[in-house]
């Protein structure tokens, strides 16, 4: 399984991801959640893609081509396959994914889009709570955690994403119309990419993730 799942702040990358990942033992790698653990550390990058995230726009094609390789080359629980979230985010990014992995013969098999309305995406993001160690997302109505502000698995605090407000989920949305839109069109020409329903039950879209991969179990 090689495969990417793209869509606009709050479609269900990171609701969906998992589940794949468990389902057919290959890596999760999300991007947003490898750039905020850099924030975490404190790192130049992270000092650096703190300012652009709270901005909502994008962090420069070359270290995000370069962190996605260097992931690829090394995370051994890639060795199955994988599935990139937030990943590629420009036709440039989507460019060099597939140079590396047309280097190694392994060309992606799916590009899945997750297609929803942007009205519908506000209160998903407002009211989405984060576990910033494993990158666990709650929903203060749609998802509560067991808790109140508690990851359910590690009893550990949840947090607010600090991009997470309505003002800067407008601009994240003109970034994902202006450059990642184009990605979906690329996909389509290559003839990997479907589309679903992103609006449904969490439930309901996975299932129609399964039936893209003509899984019914
Ligand atoms: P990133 O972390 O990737 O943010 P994003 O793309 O804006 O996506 P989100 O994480 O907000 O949404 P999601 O689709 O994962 O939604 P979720 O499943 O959590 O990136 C952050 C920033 O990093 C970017 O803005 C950029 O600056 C930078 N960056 C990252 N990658 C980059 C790259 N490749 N190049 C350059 N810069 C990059 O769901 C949201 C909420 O809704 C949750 O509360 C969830 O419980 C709830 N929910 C989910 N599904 C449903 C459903 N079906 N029904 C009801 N509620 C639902
Ligand atoms: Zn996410």
């Amino acid at each position: 399984m090689r495969m990417i799942l793209i869509g606009p702040p709050g479609a269900g990358k990171g609701t969906q991801a998992p589940k794949i990942k468990d389902k057919y033992c290959v890596c999760h790698l999300a991007t947003g959640d490898m750039l905020r653990a850099q924030v975490a550390k404190k790192t130049p990058l992270g000092r650096e893609a703190k300012k652009i995230m709270d901005q909502g726009g994008l962090v420069s094609d070359d270290i995000m081509i370069n962190m996605i390789k260097n992931e690829l080359d090394t995370n051994r629980e890639c060795a199955n396959g994988f599935i990139l979230d937030g990943f590629p985010r420009t036709v440039a990014q989507a460019e060099g994914l597939d140079s590396m992995l047309n280097a190694e013969n392994k060309p992606l098999k799916h590009a899945i889009e997750l297609q929803i309305d942007d009205g519908l995406l506000v209160s998903r993001i407002t009211g989405r709570l984060v576990h910033p160690a494993s990158g666990r997302s709650y929903h203060k109505v749609f998802n509560p955690p067991k808790q109140p502000m508690t990851d359910d698995i590690t009893g550990e605090p949840l947090i607010q994403r600090s991009d997470d407000n309505a003002e800067t989920l407008q601009k994240r949305l003109g970034t994902y119309h202006a450059q990642t839109t184009p990605v979906v069109g690329y996909y389509k020409t290559k003839g990997i990419w479907s589309g679903i329903d992103a609006s449904q039950e969490p439930a309901q879209v996975w299932k129609s993730i399964l039936g893209v991969f003509g899984d019914s179990t």
